[in-house]
């Protein structure tokens, strides 16, 4: 017998293509230490249930000991007519322990064993995730509370729309990420079932304990049906979507950061650490990382796809299809984490510039809407006061002013319920202090809304 484990099946090797195209080892080596703590837990259950020797069991775990401290020193020789992680592993593992090592695939299959491995790795990744957006999003309250009254325009159409403050703006980022860390710590709980046990795709005739299994490896409960256990991978199509719609949340903020920094708007500034220069242009400071992020989100969107389509030709049970779920997903992990991370220290460098801010407000014809509901309350139907405010604003327009810099008399010309009054309403933050209820861009409701985004935070 060759090399390979059922090699005494076959009468000829794969090609050097075929192998390398079949194995996995160069980028399922991820999952090493995942991959032993499965094998341990799976060891213990076989010698409890009297299926392994006390002995091989203390053998299986000196090796595996052993096998751990080299993989983390990069001592480990991967070898690729091996495949893939859980082969080189078990190989090492019966080099160094004998028939102990022969023992440990005793009522298990590579099919259960990577499904296991993969939600190890995953809830691994879910939590690291949750305490990355926590950071992030620790980040925007601070700058939040700096900004609590700072008046800027709120757009739609990427038009002025009405002032609101650039804390609430934050704050509306607040809640995407926050709607994201609900989506992971869901998706972590159907993450968190044992597959282990159920072999090939039938289960398995040794009288195995996989409640025990499920304990050892924390996981909450065990999966119900064996052919779903090994086939299954919708756990991992879920984390890609809550990973895309994190990364399209950061693109939409990325975009808004760039459109700040832009001279044309010049809200805010980024600190240097997170631009780059022109190799042509030395007047040059541009915005790499959002737009990065930006870039990003196309390729974890890409990892989504990729998965979805993956699957949705599979028949039951397991297929080698699914080796292809790795590099996605661990891709997605790796842009997710750096770019959670990254913006978490972008958004405390932000320097906001809350004249240029102001400024936009008072150019836009921000508080028309407010001149309406002023005379609203004065008596006038809504739609009344719509075309009378509509009136000022065009002759406002054509004199190259705001509507606040009318004269008393001017704005009477357009209703005479218009009194000397008006002009509170028609200053932004007279605007903003209006909007006094929960959800509000009333200075006191963002101060509140901050207050409370601080409790609400899930990974502390
Ligand atoms: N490397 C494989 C994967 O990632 C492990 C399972 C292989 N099982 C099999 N019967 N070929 O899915």
């Amino acid at each position: 017998s060759g090399d390979k484990l059922w090699s005494g099946r076959f009468n000829e090797p794969v090609t050097e293509l075929v192998k390398r195209y079949t194995a996995s080892v160069d980028f399922d080596k991820r999952l090493a230490e995942f991959d032993i703590q499965g094998s341990l837990a799976h060891a213990s259950m076989l010698n409890k249930v009297g299926i392994l020797s006390a002995e091989d069991l203390d053998a299986i775990r000196q090796g595996m000991a052993d096998i751990l401290a080299d993989i983390r020193a990069d001592n480990f020789e991967w070898s690729l007519d091996l495949e893939d992680v859980h082969m080189n592993i078990e190989r090492r593992l019966t080099e160094k322990v004998g028939d102990a090592g022969k023992r440990l695939h005793t009522g298990r299959s590579r099919n259960d064993q990577v499904a296991t491995d993969i939600r190890l790795w995953l809830r691994h990744t879910i939590d690291l995730h949750l305490k990355e957006v926590a950071e992030l999003q620790t980040s925007l309250l601070e700058l939040a509370s700096a900004h609590t009254d700072t008046v800027m325009p709120g757009f739609t159409h990427l038009q002025v729309a009405q002032p609101v403050t650039f804390g609430h703006h934050l704050l509306a980022y607040f809640e995407m990420l926050q709607r994201d860390a609900e989506r992971l710590a869901d998706c972590r709980k159907r993450v968190n079932r044992l597959p282990l046990g159920s072999a090939a795709l039938a289960g398995t005739s040794y009288p195995i304990d996989r409640h025990y299994v499920a304990e050892q490896l924390g996981f909450e409960a065990v999966t119900e049906n064996s052919l779903d256990s090994v086939s299954d991978r919708d756990f991992a199509i879920e984390y890609t979507a809550a990973a895309s719609l994190i990364m399209t949340h950061l693109s939409r903020l990325s975009e808004e950061l760039i459109l700040w920094m832009s001279p044309r708007y010049g809200f805010i500034d980024l600190a240097d650490r997170f631009c780059t220069g022109s190799s042509i242009m030395p007047q040059k400071k541009n915005p790499d990382v959002p737009e990065l992020v930006r870039g990003k989100t196309g390729r974890v969107n890409g990892h989504l796809m990729g998965l979805l389509t993956l699957m949705k030709g599979q028949p039951l049970a397991y297929n080698k299809d699914n080796q292809e779920d790795k590099e996605p997903l661990f891709d997605t992990a790796d842009t997710l984490s750096m770019t959670l991370t990254i913006y978490a220290d972008m958004m405390r460098g932000v320097k906001v510039k809350p004249e240029a801010m102001r400024n936009a407000v008072l150019q836009g014809f921000a508080t028309a809407t407010d001149l309406a509901d002023y005379l609203v309350k004065k008596g006038l139907p809504f739609r009344d006061a719509h075309e009378a405010v509509a009136l000022a604003v065009r002759h406002a327009e054509q004199q190259s002013c705001d509507i606040a810099d009318l004269s008393l008399e001017t704005l009477q010309s357009f209703s005479s319920l218009v009194a000397a009054d008006v002009f509170e309403v028609l200053t932004p933050e007279g605007s903003l202090a209006s909007r006094n209820h929960i959800g509000g861009t009333a200075p006191v409701q963002v101060k509140a809304a901050i207050e409370r985004a601080k409790t609400r935070i899930l990974a502390k």
